[in-house]
Formats: structure tokens, sequence, C-alpha cells
């Protein structure tokens, strides 16, 4: 509805601009706001406020020049001046009620489908397989698959990429405790140890501290790797393979998208690399500083106002981090036609991505027309503000973290439904749990810090997974009561009272808040619209007696209206990655 009044108000300043009333060079952004109080409409704009000036106007003889030259539209009942010059603007209930009738008569809400579905290349998760997913992977995860989901909710293409960091140095020191446990143990044990990577990794560590010809082997395992030696290369992929299976077993409890088809590991690049450095040469990009090959861009300073250097060959000839990402730069633009490319990373590395995009460009590795975003996310933190650590300091893992909140939720949800089966509670308490651990962080702006707490993120009260997932069992058990499924509620929608106006137009909103977090990657927006509809539909619930009136007409709307809602809920849910409950 937004984007539409901006259309017709846009249209109105056109025919002032010919008209002569209105200097063109004056035109600005159209912006329109959500009405608090709806006796002054559903929308205002205070567009004849800010051009009063150059029109040489009164801002309410502008608004009435306005409202005289605004087209009319089946979706706006009609539009007032108030106040110094703001305009109000009062939606049709009829056209509302069209809406609600369409979404509930389409599997896909009514949410229109682009013209032309943009190709959107999202990075996300890419955990190192050198190591177990811990809760730094948490974010990028979570966020990166709600923002994914919702893009193809909308009809995009989307080409996931877990650019899991498959390749370095701690390759070798790994590869040669392999091989000693290996010589060791024999297989099976191998795979026992294994199964804990972390420890795995600090025995390697530890080894790799204490001996010197441990040491000196794992270097010469890591150049043999890179020389393309096939028993290294096996032994690499031994690993990597195990690693990868931690992973699918995260992604899977988490209930996260992605597959072993949408990793493509900084390996992958590996044969790229000296062509992405021949090529910024091409382009001239390249300055040889001590034996390091480096581009040095202007927009990039230090305080003292010296030039960054972005490396991407050292003087031993190795190649780093950002090499690889230039790669795949340009393998996305050119090999994936990529329209969009997303890079869902900690915020630390804004830096990174700022200078991976300016290169890229200027190496004409990434054409003009394609959208690149470093979607950043802050930190995690424990109690203390500080970055989430066990009790000891040391990493949490991931998957720790994971079953300590399906414990809790199972204890909650049991204590609450003491009759309910032990399969039933133990999947409430996998949705509940879960859902709560990637809902509590999806709520926020994704760019802030923010604190993990079990207590706050399992309680029944406020912006959280279980309060919005009771919601939608509340919503259910009308429909249950009533003997009816959801696509059986038949009739009109007559929407009378208040709170059944105030629920309808948020209903009719929701491709808007999909559209917003595709658009700026921010899931929380989703969140916080459901968290306003189930609000809403309280109120209603309230105020609006569903099964008990004696008025049929009144009660099928009524039913429509909580059928609706459910189904919004229930998707708007799925594509935060949440699993919606019938009861709990
Ligand atoms: N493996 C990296 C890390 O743990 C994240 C990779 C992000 N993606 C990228 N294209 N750099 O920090």
């Amino acid at each position: 509805m937004k984007d539409r009044l901006i259309a017709l108000i846009d249209s109105a300043l056109d025919t002032l601009t010919a008209n002569g009333v209105l200097p063109a060079e004056a035109r600005q952004p159209v912006r329109i706001e959500r009405t608090k109080d709806k006796s002054h409409g559903d929308f205002a704009t205070n567009i004849a406020l800010m051009l009063a000036k150059p029109a040489g106007l009164k801002p309410r003889d502008l608004a009435q020049a306005l409202l005289d030259a605004l087209p009319a539209d089946p979706a706006l009942a009609k539009a007032e001046i108030a106040g110094p010059g703001f305009i109000n603007f009062f939606q049709s209930d009829n056209w509302l009620a069209s809406q609600l009738e369409a979404a509930l008569a389409d599997d896909h809400l009514a949410v229109p489908r682009p013209q032309r579905p943009l190709t959107v290349v999202v990075d996300y998760s890419g955990p190192n397989l050198a190591k177990e997913m811990h809760v730094g992977h948490l974010r990028s995860t979570i966020i990166g698959d709600a923002v994914v989901r919702s893009l193809e909710f909308l009809g995009h293409q989307v080409i996931r990429q877990n650019h899991v960091g498959d390749w370095g140095t701690q390759f070798g020191m790994l590869l040669a405790y392999l091989e000693e446990q290996k010589a060791e143990e024999g297989e099976t044990e191998l795979s026992r140890e294994l199964a804990n990577l972390e420890t795995f990794y600090r025995a390697a560590k530890l080894r790799f501290d204490e001996s010197p010809a441990f040491a000196d082997r794992a270097r010469a395992l890591v150049v043999k790797l890179q020389s393309g030696d096939e028993y290294c290369l096996k032994l690499w992929n031994e690993f990597n393979q195990v690693s990868l299976s931690h992973c699918y077993a995260v992604y899977e409890r988490l209930g996260v998208s992605l597959t072993a088809a949408d990793v493509r590991g900084e390996s992958t690049y590996n044969d790229d690399l000296p062509k992405v450095v021949a090529d910024l040469d091409a382009a001239g990009l390249l300055t040889e500083d001590q034996g390091a090959l480096c581009v040095f861009l202007d927009a990039f300073r230090n305080k003292d106002g010296d030039t960054l250097p972005v490396i991407v060959r050292k003087a031993d000839g190795g190649y780093l981090y950002a090499t690889t990402d230039l790669a795949a730069l340009r393998y996305r633009a050119g090999q994936l036609h990529a329209d969009r490319i997303l890079y869902f990373v900690d915020q630390r590395q804004a830096l990174h991505f700022q200078q991976m995009f300016a290169v890229a460009r200027e190496a004409g590795f990434v054409g003009a027309g394609v959208d690149l975003a470093h979607m950043g996310f802050g930190t995690m933190n424990g109690p203390d503000g500080k970055p989430f650590k066990t009790r000891d300091g040391g990493t949490v893992k991931l998957i720790d973290l994971l079953d300590e909140a399906e414990q809790r939720a199972y204890q909650l949800v049991s204590e609450k439904n003491p009759e309910l089966g032990q399969d039933e509670l133990r999947a409430i308490a996998h949705a509940v749990g879960i859902g709560a651990v990637k809902y509590s962080d999806l709520s926020k702006n994704r760019s802030s810090d923010y604190i993990f707490n079990f207590d706050l993120m399992l309680s029944f009260d406020g912006n959280t997974a279980p309060y919005l997932l009771y919601a939608y069992t509340r919503v259910v058990s009308v429909f249950r009561k009533a003997g009816l499924s959801l696509d059986q509620a038949q009739g009109e929608f007559l929407l009378r009272e208040e709170a059944e106006q105030a629920l309808a137009a948020r209903l009719v909103q929701f491709g808007e808040a999909v559209q917003s977090v595709a658009d700026k990657g921010q899931p929380h927006l989703l969140c916080a619209y459901l968290y306003d509809v189930a609000g809403l539909f309280s109120s209603f619930y309230e105020h609006c007696p569903i099964l008990s009136g004696d008025d049929d007409a009144l009660r099928a709307s009524r039913l429509k209206l909580a059928a609706l809602t459910a189904r919004t809920l229930s998707e708007g849910l799925r594509l935060l990655g949440l699993t919606p409950l019938e009861r709990m």
C-alpha cells in the first residue's frame, strides 16, 4: 500500500511540475508513514510541508493542490489535509476486503512474483573445516538462511554458496596428526577420534608445539598438498568429509536449508588464483611492495592518510583469503551470472569486503549492474557483554548449545503439558528450543551485538519464539473447536470493528514485510511484522467473539480472518526457519 500511495503522489507531483506550480529541481522522494491513531487515517505524508517553500505556497495550499491532482484509486477511500499541511490517507475497506480475499484464495498469499526474477548468490555459514562449528557461525547460518527463504518465496533464483575454509597451513598439522593416528590406532579408532574435531584439533596442535619433527612433517605435508600430491589430497579429503558431516548434522538440527551441493570451499578456487593475479596485473592494478603483490586503491586509507594495500600474493608466493574472495567474486558474477551477491559475514570483516568489492569492480570482474552487499552482523555475547564463551573461557560448540536449548525447552513444555506423550513432547521441545535460539537472533537488528540469554528467549511473553508459536496454536485451535479446517472458512469479509480492520490492514502487508527482508537482508523486519500480527489477532480475539456470536455472516467473516492469520503466521515462521506447531 505504501508503494501504491507513493506512486499516486508522484503522479500528482508530476502534474504540478508540468503546470509550473512546482519547480522540477525541487522534487524530493515522497515519504509515507503509517499513522498510529486510526481516526487520522491509515497513512500520512509530510510532502506538502517539504515542498511548500520551493513552490512558493503555504503548505496547506500546496496540500490542496496535490489532492486536486491526485488520481483516483480503488484502494483509497479518502484523503484529507490535517494540521499545518500533512495529508492523511484512508484505506478503502472494500478494497481491503478484496485484498484479503485474494490472499486467502492463493497458496502464495497473493504476494506478486517479480517480472524478471533475479539470480541472487548468497554466501553464508562458511565455517572453517579445521574445527567444529562454534557459536560464531550461528548468526551467518541462520540469518543467511532466512534471507534465502524469503528471496525464494518472492520468486527469485537463489544460489547458495557455502564458502567453507578448507585450505591453509593448519591443514598440514591436521594431516600429519591424522597420518600418525592412523598408523597407531587403525581406522575404527580414528573415526571415534574424529567424532570430536575440537579435541582432535587440540591434540594436533599440542603435537605441533611440542615436537619439532612433527612440525617439520606438517610443513612438508602442506607443501605436498599444495603441489597436488595424491596421497595428501586423499588424507585431506578424508578429513574434510568428516568435518563436513559434522556441519550437515548441525544444519539438519537447525533446520537450515544448506546441503552438500552448496559447498564451494576456498580450495575450489586454487587454480584460479594465479589467473586472478595475472588479470589484476593486466588491469594495471598491481604494485610490488617488499616482494608482495598488492593493489592500492585511493579510497582506502589509514588514519595517517596512507593508502592501504590489499595483498594478493605474499613474497613467498602464497595466496591469501583476499585472493580467494576475488576469485569467488569473479566466478559468481561471470559464471553464475549473479544480479546480486550477498555476504552474510561478521561485521569485523567489513573493510575486507569493501576492498574486495572495489578491487573486483576496478578489475572488471564484476559489472556495474551487479549489486554487491556485505550484510554484516554483530557479535553474540554472553551475560558479561563479552563474546560468548564456556565457563573456562573456551569456544562453545554449536551442537552443545543446541542440546542445551532443547533440554531447557523440554523442561518447560513437559511442565506445561504433563498429559502429552514422550514423542510429542520431544517434537515440541525441538521446535521450541531450536526456534527460540534462532528467533532470538533473527528478531534483532543484525548489525548490533546482542546478549544470548536462554531465559529471555524461552519466555512466553514478548517478541519470542514461544510467544509466536503459541499464538499460532491459538489461531488453529479456533478451527479445531469449530470442527473445521482452515480452507473451510466461507463467506464474505465484513470489517466493522476497529480490531478487525487493524488486523486486516496488517495482514495484507505480508508481501511488503518479506520484500523488506529480501532487500535489506534484515529478518527482524519480518519478526516485528509477525509479532504485530499476533498481537492484533489477540485483541481481535478478545473484542470480536468468533464462534459464540449468533450472526452467521459475522462468524464466517471472522473465521476467514482467523484462517488468513494462521496462514500468514505459519508462512512467516517457515520463512524464518521455524516450525509451526499444531499444539504446544
Ligand atoms: N571462513 C570465513 C570465516 O570463518 C567466512 C567465509 C565468509 N565468506 C567469504 N566469502 N569470505 O571467517
